[in-house]
């Protein structure tokens, strides 16, 4: 069994920002976990490349769109590798193969009756690359999301007949866990509930697209081009593009993360056009909230975004991943303060997280041969902090698998927490100096030091570097697997320890990112 697990394919209009990074670090540490229990991953990111927006924007650059989408996709490839983002796949939508695949895909829609002509008329957004609900009376209408005119569009072109997919949708959205978080299902219900319509695939006069064959003059529509490459994805470097390949590649996707934005071509158009061209569905889409900056959402298009080269180079990774894993539940909006983001680096990961490993481990080279001091009765599984690693151990993995990020993240904090506080409350520092001590001072030692060797597995799938550096220290290799490395105990005495060195930087910010 393959894992399949999607970001969104970004739109290349611009750089990358902060909103997309989220998506994909997000994904990034669920292909981690799901590596950690020895799954088998395919996990895609890519670029939509496609579409209005994009011509307009590499006409704008005076380009042409072809090579403002080979700099921009570059952009977004080369960002992803600097953000260390384990991601398998790497599709852009103007892949020679991916054509191939658009061009079966309509085959089967069309052979199943599904492609209609039909007039479209209504209010688009370009941003969005989509038609709004607006009535066709309103009066200067605006995206709500991007806070620009709409444009008035009537067209011919070709339809998708998604009205004949009612029932089956309703069916699909009801399903337990489809819809992911259950807050977001409500919304889909509703659009669902006032009857599918039929939309179009096609536009005319639209020379950036991919041509529909036996329709001359019209090109996909952007959305219908860029769902279909997670399928394209899914083939593997020689493979010929063939869309019964892509069931033994990893289809149907395990999970597809999204922004709230585009949960309805996710949840609603997506699973009608692989029914009808007779391929399996999804199980899960999950649809995150925004991360906003002063309360507005971040966008390329409305130009308050942060940008992830900067906060990379400022901050690093481990920072930036544990804030927005760590702090905004996932699946709700987030908002971005630069304070509380430095004050949880520098709490968290300096102070508790890495001050616990830097002590334990110097007392323990200091009094015990600079290696892992011996157990004692620190083992056993009534010990405190071993009662505290089996509640964490449970709470994380727990939340992983509900892709709550927050919980996790605070339950390995909340163990170097209590870890920090056996440690005060034992004060080896004192009882070495005492006779009679040196056993004792051993086993507590002994426990801090796989405590925070817990910590530093149940941290690899949310801060994986700053896991490693901690394994590292313990003389651990380097990827712990998932719940072998888990057990109480596990850490060997006697084993070398490292010199110390600190595990995580503290933020020191003095202007605004
Ligand atoms: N190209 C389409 C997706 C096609 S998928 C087959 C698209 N691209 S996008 O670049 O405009 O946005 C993609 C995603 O970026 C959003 O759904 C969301 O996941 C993420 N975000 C964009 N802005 C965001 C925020 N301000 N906050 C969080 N995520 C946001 O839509």
């Amino acid at each position: 069994m393959v894992y399949t697990l999607t970001t969104p394919l970004y739109y290349v209009n611009d750089r990358a920002h902060l909103g997309s990074a989220y998506t994909t670090l997000a994904c990034d540490a669920i292909a981690r976990h799901r590596r950690l229990k020895g799954e088998s991953v395919v996990f895609i990111t890519g670029c939509d490349e496609h579409g209005q927006k994009i011509q307009r924007t590499a006409a704008a650059a005076g380009l042409s769109p072809q090579a403002h989408c080979d700099a921009v996709s570059e952009g977004y490839r080369e960002l992803w590798n600097r953000w260390q983002i384990s991601n398998d796949r790497f599709i852009r939508t103007t892949d020679p193969r991916h054509r191939r695949i658009v061009e079966q895909f309509f085959a089967r829609v069309e052979a199943s009756g599904d492609v209609v002509e039909g007039r479209q008329q209504g209010w688009y957004c370009v941003a969005c690359e989509e038609f709004k609900d607006d009535p066709h009376e309103a009066q200067d209408p605006e995206c709500p999301t991007h806070r620009r005119p709409l444009e008035w569009r009537d067209e011919l072109n070709l339809f998708f007949r998604l009205s004949r997919y009612q029932r089956q949708i309703e069916e699909l959205i009801q399903r337990e866990g489809f819809i992911q978080p259950v807050s977001r299902r409500r919304e889909v219900e509703n659009f669902v509930a006032q009857g599918l319509r039929d939309f179009s695939i096609s536009r005319i006069d639209l020379p950036w697209g991919i041509p529909v064959p036996g329709h001359g003059g019209h090109t996909f529509y952007v959305w219908f081009d860029a769902l279909l490459g997670y399928l394209t994805a899914l083939l593997e470097p020689g493979d010929e593009p063939n869309l019964d390949l892509i069931l033994e590649r990893g289809w149907p996707a395990s999970l597809h993360v999204i922004g709230k934005d585009i949960l309805r071509f996710h949840a609603v158009y997506w699973p009608a056009m692989l029914l009808s061209a007779g391929l399996p569905l999804p199980e899960k889409v999950f649809g995150h909230g925004f991360l906003t900056r002063e309360g507005q959402k971040m966008g390329k298009s409305l130009g308050n975004v942060l940008d992830p080269e900067v906060l990379l180079e400022k901050c690093g990774r481990d920072a930036v991943r544990w804030y927005l894993l760590r702090d905004i539940p996932f699946g709700d909006d987030g908002d971005f303060q630069q304070q509380r983001f430095s004050d949880l680096v520098n709490n968290d990961l300096a102070n508790t997280i890495g001050n616990l490993l830097n002590r334990t481990s110097s007392m323990a080279r200091r009094w015990f041969a600079e290696a892992v001091p011996p157990a004692g009765d620190a083992t056993a599984p009534s010990h405190p902090l071993a009662i505290a690693a089996s509640a964490a151990a449970g709470t994380v993995q727990q939340a992983m698998e509900a892709l709550d990020f927050r919980s996790a993240a605070e339950a390995a904090l909340q163990l170097a927490i209590q870890a920090n506080g056996f440690l005060n409350d034992q004060a080896p520092w004192k009882a070495i100096k005492q006779e009679g001590q040196q056993a004792a001072v051993a086993a507590d030692l002994y426990a801090v030091l796989e405590a925070a060797r817990l910590v530093a597995c149940l941290l690899a799938p949310l801060l994986p570097e700053l896991s490693g550096r901690m394994l590292a220290q313990l003389a651990q290799p380097p990827t712990p697997a998932w719940p072998a490395s888990l057990a109480w105990g596990l850490l060997q005495p006697g084993t070398a320890l490292p010199e110390p060195q600190p595990v995580m930087a503290r933020l020191e910010l003095d202007a605004p990112l």
